[in-house]
């Protein structure tokens, strides 16, 4: 069986969520043809651990925040991030940092970092990918490996994977999508007579928004999505500051009532699309969706896209856009992708 070691770059919900997979089902993996063997996890709270025979997991996985990886063996108390993704013996960097939305660090110097020294990424951070996606992707190429971020859009639900590997054949000429799951809630909840404070407050006390909540609301988390979505689908070159972006701040309950009493359900919606000169149009906002719309039934935290191809018309998934075990998933997916790579080019 073939055995892949990973590099967690960050140590937190995913990426824990991700440890504990391998921890506690290598059948899963077993099933796919391969083992995963974590050899080397760096995070800001607990410093960094390089362990080439493999890190046992269950111990450090019992460390409580706060505590830090000086005294194991290998270990470090500051997180040696370049040092440990250049040198380390993995064969797959797994970046699960912070996402930074305006200059994408420090997670594209730990793409970069990883792959020149020859090493697959999978990540699902959007910085790198909404702002440095096309210098990455070809920086992978020159190195022979992958860069894979299947979860920087909708967590877990393989919208770009399905776009191209089940969609071959079709022209592609738009993509729109309920991409936040935060402001959909809310939308949801202000239909019920909350307004958009209180709807809020709801929404961050049952953990969908965080307790600043101006990326959700104001738009500019489904405006890093959408151009991503646009680039990887769309053939586009945009960065995330060229998408027409407006929230929900400024839908009232009244509007949500107006519509209502219309038959219409006001969503925030994402959207991507070539116009008939061959540009492709980016933007997200707030729009009252009728309820033949694909997007129209799509409630609470949920997320969905909707492709408008030219032989099927509309084809839509919808599914988690965030949590993360769901989001672990989407690094699996990755890995099985760069799987597939490695396996496909023994074989040639
Ligand atoms: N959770 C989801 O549902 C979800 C869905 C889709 C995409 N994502 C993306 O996936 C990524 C990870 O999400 P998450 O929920 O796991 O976030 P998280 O819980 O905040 O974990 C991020 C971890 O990275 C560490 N970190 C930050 N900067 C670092 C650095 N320079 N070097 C090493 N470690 C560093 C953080 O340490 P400190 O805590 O000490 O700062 C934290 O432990 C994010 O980019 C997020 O946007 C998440």
């Amino acid at each position: 069986m073939t055995t892949y070691n990973l590099a967690l770059i960050g140590f937190g919900g995913v990426n824990r969520a991700l440890a504990e997979l391998i921890r506690d089902e290598p059948e899963r993996f077993a099933s796919l043809g391969f083992e995963l063997r974590v050899v080397a996890i760096t995070d800001l709270a607990f410093g960094s651990l390089v362990q080439s025979e493999g890190i046992d997991l269950a111990a450090v996985l019992a460390m409580p925040r706060g505590s830090s990886f000086e005294k194991l063996p290998g270990g470090s108390v500051v997180p040696r991030n370049e040092e440990l993704i250049k040198n380390c013996p993995a064969d797959i960097v797994v970046e699960a940092t912070f996402t930074n939305p305006l200059t994408g660090e420090p997670a594209i110097s730990h793409a970069k970092w990883a792959l020149e020294s020859g090493k697959h990424v999978v990540t699902t951070n959007k910085g790198p990918v909404a702002l440095c996606g096309q210098e990455l992707r070809s920086l992978a190429a020159a190195n022979g490996v992958c860069f894979e971020y299947e979860g920087a859009v909708m967590s877990g639900t393989p919208v770009m994977r399905m776009a191209h590997r089940m969609l071959g054949g079709l022209e592609l000429t738009s993509v729109q999508g309920i991409l936040n799951g935060t402001s959909n809630y809310v939308l949801g909840r202000m239909e019920t007579g909350l307004g958009l404070d209180q709807a809020i407050a709801e929404a961050q006390g049952l953990g969908y928004a965080e307790a600043d909540p101006t990326a959700d609301i104001g738009g500019s988390d489904v405006r890093l999505k959408v151009a991503i979505l646009a680039n990887e689908l769309l053939g586009a070159n945009i960065r995330p500051g060229d998408v027409d972006t407006t929230g929900i701040q400024d839908i009232t309950i009244d509007d949500v009532t107006r519509a209502r009493a219309e038959g219409l359900r006001w969503k925030l919606v994402g959207e991507a699309r070539r116009a008939d000169d061959g540009q492709v149009l980016a933007s997200v906002r707030p729009m009252k969706l009728s309820p033949e719309h694909p997007l129209a039934g799509i409630s609470g935290a949920t997320n969905a896209l909707s492709f408008t191809t030219d032989l099927l018309g509309p084809v839509t998934v919808s599914g988690p856009g965030a949590g993360r075990v769901e989001t672990a998933y989407a690094l699996i997916s990755d890995i099985i992708a760069v799987d597939e790579f490695i396996k496909a080019g023994v074989s040639a």
